[in-house]
């Protein structure tokens, strides 16, 4: 382990520590990600004693402009140091009060400290201190429980959830990231303490989820989240897509483990977390539109529309940003059955121009989003479907080589329209922008300034309207 250790920053710890005889260990998941050989920059340390000063007297043997920010409420202390990410704590020993996040927190020894980490493979620690330098301290045979992937909590389960109820998300999370197993313990602790959940800051809560999403397989994690009944509680949304029904003998398919499905194969192309909640959240407007009639069987038309409009709230109540990310799940959900009703018929030019008008600098994601989306079990079709989306990928190529329509703006401003027909701010601006914006989209006239122009004119006089010359 000593290779581990000879980042400058641990030989400084070890040189200040022996000088003033204090203990301090590296702990966690530095710890756990040198015996995965998975490159982690940020360290955690944990001293018998003051994380703050430590923290503060390495930052003055640095000696250069090391800024210490400290958490004076956690007792922590953090600092950048070439490329590194240090964060200092006190030993602790620690319990919850179980109707409070407030812990009841005392100072402890390293065995303490470690007794009260969430999981086995997390309570690893290697010492800094001379005598023991880089051996590992592991109480709990969290080395064992890394070569055997599992995921075990070093207490009884009960007691590390209850203290933490984030913990439950972790522990799923740490499975979807690394492939591991939860043990049958823990998982049960998990179907029990479910509840809990609701305590937990939503912020919190997002973090794992995104983390979840992000991992190389994320069905695993979301397969664990409605087993244990997390799912259902951190995303009722989500939840409802499970399910088949059956009339007259016609069931449909379950969407949400189609769902998965996309969101495993989108994950195989892009690392856009955006993208992969996307995925996840492209059907979600199914059970709303979901139908049965005799002719048909069951239908979910217009789940995309009801999507499109449920995504603001779903983001709100989640807390996830309201911004330019919304808006382009939200968009990627109403835009992607389009590819495939493209598909399905001769397409039109004006049909591609439209497309990439409306999706714009988003008409690749959107393109792989759909390729994901084809999950039939038949590989025949899975092949028919995805050759079309390459002809409809073609289409769009030459069609944006020639009109120039992804990043495109009506030729003619609002502003103009106002000048040239010497009116006010009002509904009839907005009426003859639109239909120049539409009659470029449609192909009636070319995409250029003088055919706009012209165009324009005719309009506003069928308006009523007269131009003013110059
Ligand atoms: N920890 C814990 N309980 C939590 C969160 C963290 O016991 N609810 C402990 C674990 O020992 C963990 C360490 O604090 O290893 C650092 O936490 P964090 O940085 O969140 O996770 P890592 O294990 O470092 O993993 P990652 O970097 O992938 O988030």
């Amino acid at each position: 382990m000593n290779k581990y250790l000879k980042h400058p920053v641990f030989e400084i710890i070890s040189e200040i520590i022996a000088e003033k005889n204090i203990q301090a260990y590296v702990i966690g998941g530095f710890v756990r990600d040198i015996i995965l050989k998975r490159p982690s920059n940020d360290i955690d340390i944990v001293v018998v004693g003051s994380g703050i000063e430590l923290a503060n007297m390495v930052a003055d043997k640095i000696e250069k402009d090391v800024k210490v920010s400290v958490f004076k409420n956690f007792g922590t202390a953090m600092l950048r140091y070439k490329n590194y990410e240090v964060e200092f704590v006190g030993a602790r020993k620690e319990s919850y009060n179980r109707n409070s996040r407030k812990p009841i927190v005392e100072d402890g020894t390293l065995e303490d400290d470690q007794n009260r980490r969430d999981f086995t493979i997390n309570a690893l620690a290697l010492s800094l201190n001379k005598e023991t330098h880089a051996q590992l301290s592991d109480p709990f045979n969290g080395l064992d429980d890394i070569k055997k992937k599992i995921i075990r909590t070093p207490l009884d389960p009960d007691i590390t959830f209850s203290d933490d109820p984030l913990r439950m998300i972790r522990a799923i999370r740490f499975a979807a990231q690394l492939n591991f197993n939860i043990c049958d313990e823990a998982l049960s602790a998990i179907k029990s303490n479910a509840d809990r959940i609701k305590i937990v800051s939503r912020e919190r809560v997002n973090d794992e989820l995104n983390k979840i999403v992000l991992s190389p397989k994320p069905s695993i994690g979301f397969r664990l989240l409605e087993e244990t009944g997390l799912l259902e509680i951190v995303f009722p949304e989500l939840y409802k897509l499970k399910g088949v029904e059956v009339k007259k003998g016609i069931k449909h398919k379950d969407n949400f483990y189609h769902t998965l499905n996309v969101l495993d194969n989108i994950s195989k192309h892009t690392d856009n977390l955006w993208l992969r909640w996307a995925a996840v959240l492209h059907d979600v407007g199914k059970p709303a539109s979901k139908r049965f009639d005799d002719v048909h069987g069951w239908t979910f038309h217009g789940h995309e529309f009801v999507g499109y409009k449920m995504l603001p709230d779903i983001f709100r109540r989640l807390k996830f940003p309201m911004n330019e990310k919304m808006k382009y799940v939200r968009k990627l959900i109403l835009l992607h059955m389009r590819p495939i009703v493209l598909s399905k018929e001769d397409i039109t030019d004006s049909a591609i121009r439209r497309l990439l008008f409306e999706a714009g600098e988003d008409i690749d994601d959107l393109m792989l989003l759909c390729d994901a989306d084809i999950t039939s079990k038949n590989s025949n079709r899975v092949k028919r479907f995805l050759q079309n989306f390459q002809i409809v990928r073609k289409k769009l190529k030459e069609i944006e080589e020639k009109d120039k329509i992804r990043n495109w703006q009506p030729p003619i401003s609002g502003d103009e329209i106002i000048k040239i027909f010497n009116i006010k701010p009002s509904k009839i601006v907005g009426e003859i922008k639109s239909a120049i914006k539409e009659a470029i989209l449609d192909g009636i006239i070319e995409n250029n300034y003088d055919a706009a122009y012209k165009f324009m004119i005719r309009k506003g006089e069928e308006l009523g309207l007269k131009s003013v010359k110059e």
